[in-house]
């Protein structure tokens, strides 16, 4: 029987511990990850919640501050909208800033978003992604620029609800098993959700061509409409619909 191993350098030993003496204790596994070849660890931090805020992301900004500078991760508006501080939380891609760690029973365990390059520690490289998204032309496009505004009716605007609101955190794409496997040439659901943004908005005059880039093998149809996607979403959007409605679009425009 064939048998799997990860290889050496890719096994998380168990790391460093940070016990603290209070009476209302959490205790939270980070994985490290950093600058030589080392492997990967899993660091234990114990802190004092009744001296922090209740959210993942205010525990990770203590440890930071008080325990360890050297832990790395990214945030910036600590209200859900910025979508920097995704990671991988009590194993669901989400947001720090807004997961409460009293949602989470027992030790808090904290991952990089799977299956992208780390930069180090809980900052993974997101360049793929990022070059994937301007490859759809997330902007709007006209034939030739009015000078006048660009109308639309109440319901022509309500189409693109749940749709604008993406804040780009990338928890859906890297949680999709079919863009785990082909993230060079699957879009994933969060670009595909914003190509999907951009078909649906009357102003803008560029469908075809949106549509026709988007109808080879692999670019939408390797979406198997598994649903991570839309599981993951700490927004609540419907990637997998926005990626049917793509479908649908090419069909009818056929
Ligand atoms: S659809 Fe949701 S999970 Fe995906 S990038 Fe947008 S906000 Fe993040
Ligand atoms: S529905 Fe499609 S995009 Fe969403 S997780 Fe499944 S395969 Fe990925
Ligand atoms: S810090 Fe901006 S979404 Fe969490």
């Amino acid at each position: 029987m064939a048998e799997f191993t990860l290889p050496k350098n890719s096994k998380v030993k168990i790391g460093k511990t940070h016990t603290v003496n209070a009476d209302k204790k959490r205790i939270i596994n980070i994985y490290r990850y950093g600058a030589d070849d080392q492997n990967p660890r899993l660091d234990t931090f114990e802190i004092d919640a009744s001296k922090c805020g209740e959210m993942v992301l205010d525990a990770l900004i203590k440890i930071k501050n008080e325990v360890d500078s050297t832990l790395s991760f990214r945030r910036s508006c600590r209200e859900g909208i910025c979508g920097s501080c995704a990671m991988n939380i009590d194993g669901t891609n989400t947001l720090a800033c807004t997961k409460a760690m009293n949602d989470i029973k027992g030790s808090i365990k904290v991952y990089p978003l799977p299956h992208q390059p780390i930069i180090k520690d809980l900052v993974s490289d997101l360049s793929n992604f990022y070059k994937q998204y301007a490859s759809i032309k997330p902007w709007l496009q006209k034939e030739k620029n009015n000078d006048k505004e660009n109308i639309q009716t109440i319901e022509q605007r309500n189409k693109v609800d749940g749709l604008y609101d993406c804040i780009l955190c990338a928890c859906c794409s890297t949680s999709c098993p079919s863009y785990w496997w082909n993230p060079e040439k699957y879009l994933g659901p969060a670009v595909l959700l914003q190509a999907y943004r951009w078909v649906a908005d009357s102003r803008d005059e560029a469908k075809k061509e949106r549509l026709a880039k988007l109808n080879d093998t692999f670019s939408l149809y390797r979406c198997h409409t598994i649903m991570n996607c839309t599981k993951t979403c700490p927004k609540g959007l419907n990637p997998a619909k926005a990626i049917a409605n793509l479908k649908q679009e090419i069909i009818d425009n056929e």
